[in-house]
């Protein structure tokens, strides 16, 4: 079989990526080693930044989540027990956040792909890169019982984290920048109305906690948790007791509790591969880089990747831009770090750290005290929080 690009993935990164393609006139096959529902069943990011919108709209994927996200002009800081507000849309110059599921992008993607007959193979195993740095590449893996050959000009590694495509780098061509946090997000879904009308971010001694939602019928919490912790040691009433005790109370007092429907940690991290390619083989979205999730800024930085590679690539088909292909890398790289650096500071300021002494956690409170007091600190917070527009390829 032979397509113009192999697109290893089906996560937000790889589905996206193929409906710009699609929309692009340029073909391209999914290869996903797990099911279909077991990608949609993980629950991930819950916020969108405008450039990360319009690129869903300009997928032609834009229709539910214009019906449904919903837009926030700005979030809420706990501090102790007092509760600020920072004006995200006075401080960014008009720019707003939405807050849709990545279950919902997953989903409306793949029904847009189902719905123009694009070819993915759900359930691939043994799935292997062969020949990046040459000009013809082939991506193999196994189907239904079967080996699948699939030759193509590119090879887009959307794998996340622990995928196949970086692996498939030699390793002394890759630089990698990496930081652990000594803790993990203790996140549960439950069917309740959120907390409040906007995001409270709460930075306590006991640790931090977030409270989101995905709907006004369907709320998003999470808080800091050792990062081995195992979900099954925390009971529903054990969960909600640690984030009442976090939240200023009167932000407590509109907390509404309720079985969980899903309960699941993930440790922290940032993590930078340079470069984002190798020959033919792009890396995008979470197979190059990882962020802890304090900014919200995981899968707005994948959709960054792929507003550029598609770009790159309808350059390459369509004009015979050669030169583009030099372009990918540096020209991600410039937001990732924008990202990366926004996310260790939030997590900085917002998070106990365990090994913290007291000289560092009153510099911290200084600096989240100044951080909202002052119109620079909220400028810059707001700034980064909303995100920048998505980069150009020229
Ligand atoms: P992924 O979503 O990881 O998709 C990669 C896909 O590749 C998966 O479907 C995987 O099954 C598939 N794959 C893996 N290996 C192979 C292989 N060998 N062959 C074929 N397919 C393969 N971001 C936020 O902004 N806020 C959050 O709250 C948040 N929470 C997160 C919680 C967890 C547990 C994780 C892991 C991430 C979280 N993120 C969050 C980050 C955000 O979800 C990611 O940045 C986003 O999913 C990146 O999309 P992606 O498509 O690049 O990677
Ligand atoms: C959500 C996740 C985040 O990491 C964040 O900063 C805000 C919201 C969420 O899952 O809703």
């Amino acid at each position: 079989m032979r397509t113009s690009v192999a697109i290893i993935g089906a996560g937000p990164s790889g589905l996206l990526l193929g409906q710009l393609l699609y929309r692009h006139g340029i073909d391209a096959v999914i290869i996903e080693h797990r099911s279909a529902e077991h990608v949609l069943s993980r629950i991930r990011a819950g916020v969108l930044e405008s450039g990360t919108v319009a690129l869903l709209h300009e997928a032609g994927v834009g229709e539910r989540l214009a019906r449904k996200g919903l837009v926030h002009h700005g979030i809420k800081i706990g501090d102790q027990n007092t509760l600020h507000r920072i004006d995200l849309t006075h401080y960014s110059q008009g720019r707003h956040v939405t807050v849709y599921g990545q279950t919902e992008v997953t989903r409306d993607l793949m029904e847009a792909r189902t719905a123009w007959g694009g070819m993915s193979f759900y359930d691939a195993s043994d799935v292997a890169i062969h020949e990046p740095d040459s000009a013809s590449p082939y991506v193999t893996f196994v189907h239904e019982g079967s080996e699948v050959r699939i030759d193509c000009d590119y090879v887009a590694g959307c794998d996340g984290a622990h995928g196949v495509s970086r692996r498939s780098i030699p390793a002394e061509r890759l630089s990698v920048f990496e930081h652990t946090y000594p803790f993990g997000w203790l996140g549960v879904l439950s069917e309740t109305p959120p907390i409040d009308d906007e995001l409270i971010y709460a930075r306590h001694e006991q640790g931090f906690a977030l409270c989101s939602m995905r709907s006004m019928t369907l709320s998003r919490y999470y808080i800091q948790a050792p990062r081995d912790e195992n979900p099954e040691d925390w009971s529903d009433d054990r969960f909600w007791s640690a984030l009442s005790a976090r939240l200023p109370e009167s932000a407590v007092r509109a907390l509404t509790t309720g079985p969980s429907l899903e309960k699941s940690l993930a440790p922290l991290r940032s993590s930078v591969t340079e470069p984002m390619q190798y020959g033919r083989l792009f890396l995008v979205g979470d197979a190059a880089h990882i962020v802890p999730p304090t900014g919200a800024k995981g899968l707005n930085l994948a959709a960054g990747d792929v507003s550029v590679l598609a770009r790159v690539l309808a350059g390459l088909y369509h004009q015979g831009r050669q030169e583009l292909l030099k372009a990918y890398t540096p020209t991600c790289l410039e937001r990732v770090w924008k990202s990366v650096r926004f996310s260790w500071w939030m997590t900085h300021l917002l998070h106990s750290f365990p090994e913290e002494d007291g000289f560092t956690r009153r510099i911290k409170a200084t600096e989240l005290k100044y951080t909202l007091d002052s119109v620079a600190g909220r400028t810059a917070l707001a700034e980064n929080y909303v995100g920048s527009p998505l980069a150009d390829v020229t």
